[in-house]
């Protein structure tokens, strides 16, 4: 089976020196941008395309690894006069196979639940990560003949739940960092160097992750799951206003998992507080819109 990969991103880049690794043929690729399909081929040692119809005959399977926004498009102005015998597929997490608006013998989505760029250091993380697949028929049978040979864990799923699957995978992933960035800033504030920093966040994230995993009910830890409102108090005072509002929404998602727990009393205690700072937030809102 021929594997070609019409886009030099990131993502194809990983997935390409990865399925090569595991003895998978790959034609080459093809990039709007010539420059970046030469590099890609030489770090891949694979053949640059120069039209995407070239490289479409090359190969029995293509892998549209572009933008998500612009696979639809792509999809729709690939021509082969061999095309209906070839089998197409997407990296998106977010988009089914339904955006693949062209005519093939079978289309699937297959999702590396990993973050990617384009590095020889990917094919590491790529050996730990879940796939998910989704497509028609022939789509998937050819993706698991790939899986079978990477020998990664997937998952199948509908397409109706691939939004809130990726929205999930974003939110262990994107936002995750988003929030460990928020502490950073917060120890820079008080004028803690990097080294510091990173060597008090390092061994407490990766703490809370491993409890979190073992014992997800039972692992929170700190001011919201003792309830103890005086210290939620204080890092209220001392936040900047802008982000008060993002300091409540984080103590609702404690207060869910406080509440599966099933502590009644301390998710009582935070709610109110919630609704307390909720309150005055919006009545300050209310007063700096009068004047
Ligand atoms: N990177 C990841 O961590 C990751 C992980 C899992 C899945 N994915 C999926 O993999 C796919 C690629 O993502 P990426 O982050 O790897 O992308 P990327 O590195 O940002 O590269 C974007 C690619 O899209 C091409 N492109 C953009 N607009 C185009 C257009 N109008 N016509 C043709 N080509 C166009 C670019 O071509 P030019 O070079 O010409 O600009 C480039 O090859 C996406 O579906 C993404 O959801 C990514």
């Amino acid at each position: 089976m021929k594997i070609g990969f019409y886009g030099a991103s990131r993502a194809g880049i990983s997935l390409a020196l990865y399925f090569k690794d595991h003895g998978l043929e790959i034609t080459g690729f093809y990039n709007r941008t010539y420059e970046k399909a030469i590099k890609a081929s030489y770090m891949t040692a694979t053949q640059v395309f120069t039209n995407p119809e070239e490289l479409v005959d090359a190969s029995d399977v293509i892998f549209i690894a572009i933008s998500d926004t612009f696979i639809e498009e792509v999809s729709k102005n690939l021509y082969s006069s061999h095309l209906s015998q070839k089998v197409i597929g997407h990296l998106s997490g977010a988009l089914t196979s339904d955006a693949i608006k062209t005519e093939c013998r079978g289309k699937f989505s297959l999702h590396p639940i990993q973050t990617l760029r384009g590095q020889p250091e990917d094919v590491q993380f790529l050996k730990e990560a879940i796939f998910s697949l989704e497509g028609d028929d022939e789509g998937k049978k050819v993706a698991k003949i790939i899986l079978q040979k990477i020998g990664n864990k997937y998952i199948e799923l509908k397409k109706e739940d691939k939004v809130v699957y990726h929205l999930a995978a974003t939110v262990a992933s994107n936002y995750l960092v988003a929030l460990l960035n928020f502490s950073y800033s917060l120890y820079k504030k008080i004028g803690l160097n990097d080294e510091a920093i990173f060597s008090i966040i390092k061994p407490l994230s990766s703490a809370s992750l491993e409890n979190f995993l073992k014992d997800r009910l039972n692992c929170l830890t700190g001011p919201a799951a003792r309830g103890d409102v005086l210290t939620l108090q204080k890092h209220y005072n001392a936040l900047p206003d802008e982000k008060k509002t993002t300091f409540l929404e984080l103590l609702k998602l404690a207060a869910d998992l406080i509440f599966e727990k099933g502590d009644k009393s301390v998710c009582e205690k935070l709610q109110q507080f919630i609704n307390v700072k909720g309150g005055e937030k919006n009545e300050q809102g209310d007063n700096q819109d009068a004047f």
